[in-house]
């Protein structure tokens, strides 16, 4: 039987490469959505031509809701059944050093950033039982710039998080983390914008989406790991070039 995965955000970017990666291996994926109702359904139709002995499934939840979030497995399970893999890979990147963050910026990151994957976590143990955990924080969780104060506490936060898990919930679920770097350029932002910022990181260049995917294929196939955090940063974790 094919195994079946959620993951959030899952209608474009990384999340959508993730998951044409997990279908191309014969998984069933559950692609969730906020806003993206169209591109999502638009890839799963792609992903059932494409794959069709496998079950692909679109969800609709807004991750900063609450009750939403506490929603979204328990409705999935009674759907779909219980699933093997959760991939926390919806985010909000919003700017503002501390002294520019109000309070409602601050709750906005922590609610879709932190506290919706530890509540999916938390669902996710306690309905499905066994499998894998996936976070994805950010290469910014070493450094202390503030320049994203709240987005990056909360991805900070997230790694300390997938290490509690990964102590709670084992031996039956695995609990990992990737943190990109430079990968892809906000989507009202250019290609220049990523170069620029990858001029200085040592590998100096956007790291592209290779490294996520075959970070994604190492926890899979690394049976025994767990609690761990793979930089798919091209070296940024270790500080910029002069
Ligand atoms: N891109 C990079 O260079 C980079 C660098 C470092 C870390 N990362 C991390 O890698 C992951 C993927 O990055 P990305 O750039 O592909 O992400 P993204 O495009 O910024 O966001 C992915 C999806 O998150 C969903 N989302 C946002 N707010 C939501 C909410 N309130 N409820 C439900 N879903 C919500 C959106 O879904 P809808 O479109 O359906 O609304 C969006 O498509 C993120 O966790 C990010 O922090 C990325």
């Amino acid at each position: 039987m094919n195994k079946t995965a959620l993951i959030t955000g899952a209608s474009k970017r990384i999340g959508r490469v993730l998951a044409e990666n997990l279908a191309e291996h014969g998984w069933n994926v559950i692609i969730h959505y906020n806003f993206s109702e169209a591109e999502a359904l638009e890839f799963s139709k792609l992903l059932k031509e494409r794959y069709p002995d496998q079950g692909f499934w679109t969800v609709e939840a807004n991750l900063a809701n609450l009750s939403e979030v506490e929603s979204l497995i328990p409705q999935l399970v009674s759907e779909v059944g219980e699933f093997q893999l959760l991939i926390n890979n919806a985010s909000l990147f919003d700017s503002g050093y501390i002294k520019e963050t109000d309070h409602q910026l601050f709750a906005e990151q922590m609610d879709v950033n932190l506290r919706a994957p530890f509540f999916l976590m938390r669902d996710f143990a306690l309905l499905c039982k066994k499998g894998n955990i996936i976070n994805f924080t950010d290469t910014r969780i070493t450094a202390n710039k503030s320049n994203y104060a709240a987005y990056s506490l909360s991805k900070k936060a997230l790694w300390e998080v997938t290490k509690m898990a990964a102590v709670e919930f084992a031996p039956d679920i695995r609990v990992n983390a990737i943190a990109p770097g430079v990968t892809l350029a906000p989507e009202d932002k250019s290609d220049e914008y990523l170069w620029d910022l990858a001029k200085n990181i040592p590998m100096r260049k956007p790291v592209g989406l290779e490294p996520i995917i075959k970070s994604l294929e190492y926890i899979l196939n690394n049976s025994h790991l767990t609690g761990q955090l793979l930089f798919a940063d091209g070296g940024e974790n270790l500080g910029q070039n002069a």
